[in-house]
């Protein structure tokens, strides 16, 4: 991985952040330590200082000029090294006893380097030069010794940061690599979606970190998207097999009625067949628009508070004779209002196709019941008949567009009955069930409730 792809990793970027984070603290906080230790160590050099220069200066106060000399000499002696300056000069300027350079050194504290006492060192010393009765006297304490511990402590610190920033370098390469090594999966899946391969799933690592989460996001939106497209490519295509029938049956009926007219015959009733058929395919489509319509939401702007004990009670009463007609006997069973938001005429064309149903799809004799109950915080709607039902098997299929069974091919419909209920039960937030009325079909439509509405 070159430097500037690994200056684009925000993992790289993060790392580098914190260790430059930790590097600036950790020398704040060196800087203050290395502050308080140097003051530390000054006090007390100055404290030895001013040890040996008052011991000097005692013997000075009880002894005279020869024992002064004395216990310079003495001092001087002792420090071969000259770890420890003096110099001791009489009131007249004459040099009594010393062991560094006759240069002018200032009164009271001073630092100085080694040269400057013809002292070949690189450390400095502390001096302090002050009057010992008629005397001057001068004592200074070699800083080596301090100066190798600041060269000490300055060399750690330096180290410290250096393997900080090489640990954090080292971090963010091997974050940045692990979290390309997962990037580059989640590209050649992105790549793949974008040319149309809906089947292609972000990688999950089962860590359940962020990458985890969005990946996860992603592939749950992928899933729906794939069966939304795979849905409405199997619904274009049913529509396009369905419609091929009624209109080769238009086809027919037109060839054959131009038939009848090139030989003189009369093309009335063809033709009659012909605008028959034409009609079927155009509510066909209305009906197909209008569930494309209520799919999208576009009437929920209409939903209003009703009864829709009220509302079933009525549709069942219009179909009540068309019932009686087919031999077919139609109940209704609803106490009192149950309350629910919706759009009127949905739910009333919705009832009326499910009891619609029942009369077109099962035989004389058979009983129709529509009940509406409130169970809890849920308004109940249901249509059951006691005629042939639908298999298990394809009660899931009659919610399809244009879906019929088998056995009813030959009677009148279009099979979109039952996929605007389907519709109509989703915009509405409605469960929707189909089940066995033992005998029969029962259709049970589950809304929320509202309560309080006169
Ligand atoms: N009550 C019922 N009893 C038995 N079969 C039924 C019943 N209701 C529906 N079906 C079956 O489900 C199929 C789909 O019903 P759907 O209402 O969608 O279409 P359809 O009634 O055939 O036509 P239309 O579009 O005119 O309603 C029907 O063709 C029929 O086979
Ligand atoms: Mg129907």
């Amino acid at each position: 991985m070159r430097l500037v792809d690994l200056w684009r990793h925000t993992s790289f970027r993060l790392a580098l952040g914190v260790a430059l984070f930790v590097l600036a603290t950790l020398m704040l906080a060196g800087g203050v330590g290395y502050g308080l230790m140097q003051s530390q160590v000054a006090v007390r050099q100055d404290a030895r200082v001013t040890e040996i220069f008052a011991a000097i200066e005692e013997t000075g106060e009880l002894g005279d000029e020869a024992d002064l000399i004395e216990a310079v000499e003495s001092r001087i002696k002792a420090s071969p090294g000259r770890a420890t300056a003096y110099r001791l000069v009489a009131p007249n300027g004459g040099i009594l006893a010393s062991n560094i350079a006759d240069a002018a050194i200032p009164d009271g504290w001073s630092t100085l380097p080694a040269a400057r006492l013809a002292v070949a060192a690189d450390h400095s010393y502390r001096v302090f030069s002050g009057r010992v009765a008629r005397y001057s006297l001068t004592v200074g304490l070699s800083n080596a010794e301090q100066d190798v511990l600041q060269a000490d402590v300055l060399g750690s610190f330096g180290w410290a940061a250096l393997a900080t920033l090489v640990a954090a370098l080292a971090a963010g390469m091997a974050l940045a690599a692990r979290v390309q090594a997962r990037m580059t999966v989640a590209e050649a899946a992105a790549a793949r979606i974008a040319q149309g391969d809906l089947s292609a799933r972000l990688p999950v690592t089962g860590k359940g970190d962020d990458l985890d989460r969005i990946s996860g996001a992603m592939n749950a939106a992928l899933e729906r998207l794939a069966s939304v497209v795979e849905a409405s490519q199997e619904v274009s295509s049913n529509i396009a097999h369905d419609l091929r029938t009624p209109l080769n049956r238009l086809r027919i009926h037109l060839m054959e009625a131009a038939h009848k007219a090139a030989s003189g015959g009369d093309p009335e009733d063809d033709l009659a067949a012909a605008l028959a058929q034409g009609e079927t395919i155009d509510q066909t489509f209305t009906a197909l628009l209008r569930i494309a319509q209520i799919e999208a939401g576009a009437r929920r702007e209409k939903f209003a508070s009703l009864d829709l004990a009220a509302l079933v009670a009525d549709v069942a009463d219009v179909y009540a004779d068309v019932a009686e007609d087919a031999g077919i006997s139609l109940a209704w069973d609803t106490h009192g209002p149950v309350w629910v938001m919706g759009d009127r005429e949905l739910l009333t064309q919705t009832c009326a196709n499910l009891i619609e149903n029942a009369i077109r799809h099962c035989p004389s004799g058979t009983t129709i019941s529509c009940t509406v109950q409130a169970e809890g915080d849920h308004a109940v709607a249901s249509v059951s008949d006691t005629g042939p039902g639908i298999p298990v098997a394809e009660r899931d299929k009659v919610l399809r567009r244009l879906y019929r069974l088998e056995k009813s091919r030959t009677t009148e419909g279009t099979g979109l009955g039952l996929a605007l209920v389907k519709a109509v039960a989703d915009l509405h937030g409605a469960g929707l069930s189909l089940t066995d009325a033992a005998p029969g079909l029962r259709v049970t439509l589950r809304f929320a409730r509202i309560h309080g509405v006169a």
